[in-house]
């Protein structure tokens, strides 16, 4: 799985997401980690869980299995996993030249909500992406006209 970031996500960035930063996610409560797999690794997802929202930290695909469904089905498994952790909403952020993903995550219902330049060590620029589950739970207060005092 490093090495697939590495390769697929990383590549040009440096790599952060080394062996032992996997191994902490995997061994993460909150955190669930997908692969898809043959004698190999072929595929993998990561996606953190906090209260209200999840965020889908890497996914990748070797390039030789692509377009077979693999990732759709891996975040098809996460979606339905959040929905049933009762979270609203799944942020992601990609790297704006990555067509790919985001046609890939486009086609899986996540819509773009911001960009970031220079997000990327300071010179590349980051598109989020969210993907609503429900609606979130604000407490919205009700309006009062403001009193004499608080003015
Ligand atoms: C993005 C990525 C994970 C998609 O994996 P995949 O297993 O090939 O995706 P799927 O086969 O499940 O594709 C599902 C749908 O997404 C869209 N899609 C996927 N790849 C696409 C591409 N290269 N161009 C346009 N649309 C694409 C299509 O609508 C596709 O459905 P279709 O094949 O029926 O047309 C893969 O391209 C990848 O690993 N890229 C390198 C790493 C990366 O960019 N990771 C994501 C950013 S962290």
């Amino acid at each position: 799985m490093a090495s697939l970031s590495r390769d697929l996500i990383e590549a040009g960035l440096g790599w952060q997401y080394r062996a032992e930063r996997i191994r902490a996610l995997m061994n993460d409560s909150d955190t669930a980690t997908l692969v898809a797999r043959d004698h190999r690794v072929i595929g993998f997802a990561i996606m953190s869980f906090h209260d209200e929202h999840a965020h889908l930290v890497l996914m990748a695909v070797r390039p030789s299995e692509q377009r077979r469904g693999i990732a759709r089905r891996m975040v098809v498994w996460l979606v339905e996993s959040a929905i049933t952790a009762g979270i609203a909403s799944i942020h992601l952020e990609l790297r704006a030249r990555n067509e790919a993903a985001y046609a890939f995550y486009r086609a899986l219902g996540f819509a773009e909500t911001l960009r970031l330049p220079g997000y990327y060590l300071g010179r590349e620029t980051a598109i989020r992406m969210l993907r609503l589950l429900r609606a979130p739970n604000v407490v919205v207060p009700a309006w009062r006209p403001p009193t004499r005092d608080a003015r």
